[in-house]
């Protein structure tokens, strides 16, 4: 390749990197920004296991820290998400399993076997969408008062728990136990 060559094949190799950027950076533009926030360091992507200083998380609202390079929402729900989780029927749900780490796989999807508490003001799961993979919004967003994933229109509970749209499955939990009452242990 000539000099004169050069700075135009530069030219079309970034642009092609530019396009195929697009889609990604749109589908989880609005979650993001939080993880970064809530990141404690670029490091903990690495570890197996990292503990989760809950105590700064009001009622109402939630966290979405990285692990194992996923994001992690972790929930502080309010009395009226707990009972409208615990009002709904396992015969109305697309997915009638806890896709609960911590529990066997048979488990039902109960609100009592989704959360990480017996009263369950805690909800904490592997924040991707499991359609294709996006990062679903949160804070009472979509129809059921839970997630609502923009890229084809799924819809989770205040459980995690797919309602409605394409998503087959209800938002993992992952490996998580409290290991004191502000503390919660991922891995
Ligand atoms: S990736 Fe969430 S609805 Fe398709």
């Amino acid at each position: 390749m000539s000099h004169a060559e050069e700075p135009r094949a530069t030219r079309r190799d970034f642009l092609y990197y530019a396009t195929a950027g697009v889609g990604a950076v749109a589908a989880g533009a609005a979650a993001w920004p939080l993880i970064d926030q809530m990141n404690p360091s670029a490091d903990v992507a690495a570890l197996a296991s990292v503990d989760v200083d809950i105590s700064n998380v009001q009622e109402g609202t939630q966290i979405t820290v990285k692990w194992l390079g996923k994001p992690i929402f972790i929930r502080h729900r309010t009395a009226k998400e707990i009972k409208e989780a615990r009002a709904v029927k396992i015969s109305d749900l697309p997915d009638p399993k806890a896709e609960n780490s911590n529990l066997p796989d048979g488990a039902q999807a109960t609100d009592e076997n989704r959360v990480l508490d017996k009263e369950g003001k805690w909800l904490v799961m592997i924040g991707i969408c499991t359609h294709l993979g996006c990062v679903p919004l949160g804070n009472n967003a979509g129809e059921y008062d839970g997630w609502f994933c923009p890229c084809h229109g799924s819809q989770y509970d205040t459980a995690g728990r797919i309602r409605k749209g394409p998503a087959p499955r209800n938002l993992q939990i992952p490996v998580a136990k409290f290991t004191d009452p502000k503390t919660v242990k991922l891995g």
